[in-house]
């Protein structure tokens, strides 16, 4: 099992860099240098009636200069995520991670990054980490409504880009971008909203490709210990004998043919 720490961490700097979304570094002893591309952290509120942390996925990982970047949405007001949102460098926050599995990359094998939404940050580490490897190569498609492409400058040579309003790159999802720009690959890594990852799930078999998704699912304790984000899945799983899966503790990364959407 991988480690993880409880660490109170101070921020380093955050913007605000598009609608509600927001850009947050912080500086952890230990959870940096133990962290990977796909896992994510467990953000305490410190107003004590927020009692449940907030899960985000790890956008950056700096392991020698021991920080993480965290990129999420402000989804309302009063929430927790709005409460992150006023943090300012100096401020402290309690942390825990690094959390779940995080994605495991098929040397040699063609792939595809794939990205919805809020589900980009955690394909940017993807990215990064797999050309520090330069075990195979890649291709990143990234998904938006419209034409506030957060993040998207940073996937530089290897992006294509679908937005619903088609402002920008091709008009769709996804997978029409795929189709528009006949790109190809053997492996899919994605992240994204569950009709996005369904429609994946479909191609992949259809194409007959591996696919890894990263799944969401409103958590509580995020360790795997009180079974509040399980998905259906095809086998029984070993800890509770039946169908499903901990999102927090086996995923959130799974084959995609290994779970239900
Ligand atoms: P509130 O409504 O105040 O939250 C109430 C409670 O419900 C909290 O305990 C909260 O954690 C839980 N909750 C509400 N929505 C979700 C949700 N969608 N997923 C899980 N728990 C939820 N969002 C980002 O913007 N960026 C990310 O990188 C990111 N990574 C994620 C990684 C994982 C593995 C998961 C499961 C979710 C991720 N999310 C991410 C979604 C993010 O956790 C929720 O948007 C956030 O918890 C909402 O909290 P809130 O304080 O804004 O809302
Ligand atoms: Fe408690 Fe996953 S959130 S088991």
């Amino acid at each position: 099992m991988s480690e993880k720490f409880q660490e109170n961490v101070t921020v380093l700097k955050q913007q605000c860099i598009g609608k509600d979304i927001y850009d947050m570094t912080i500086q952890t002893k230990h959870i940096a240098g133990h962290a990977k591309a796909g896992q994510f952290v467990s953000l305490y509120s410190n107003d004590a009636s927020k009692l449940l942390p907030r899960p985000i996925s790890l956008c950056g990982i700096d392991a020698e200069a021991g920080t993480l970047r965290l990129v999420y949405r402000v989804t309302g007001e009063g929430t927790g995520t709005e409460e992150f949102s006023r943090l300012k460098a100096g401020d402290t926050i309690r942390v825990l991670g690094p959390l779940g599995n995080g994605f495991t990359v098929e040397p040699g094998k063609k792939a595809f990054l794939i990205g919805g939404g809020i589900g980009i940050p955690p394909m940017l580490e993807l990215a990064k980490s797999i050309k520090a490897a330069g075990t195979c190569e890649f291709v990143s498609v990234m998904g938006y409504r419209d034409a506030q492409t957060f993040l998207l400058d940073e996937f530089k040579e290897q992006g294509y880009v679908a937005t619903e309003d088609g402002s920008v790159g091709a008009k769709g999802n996804v997978l029409d971008a795929m189709k528009e720009y006949k790109l190809n690959a053997d492996v899919i890594y994605a992240c994204g909203p569950t009709p996005m990852l369904r429609a994946l799930k479909a191609y992949a078999a259809e194409q007959g490709m591996t696919c890894y998704i990263s799944m969401e699912e409103r958590m509580a304790c995020g360790i795997g210990a009180c079974l509040a984000c399980v998905c259906d899945s095809k086998e029984k799983d070993a800890h509770s004998n039946v169908k499903n899966k901990r999102i927090c503790k086996e995923g959130p990364v799974f084959l995609a043919e290994e779970v239900d959407l």
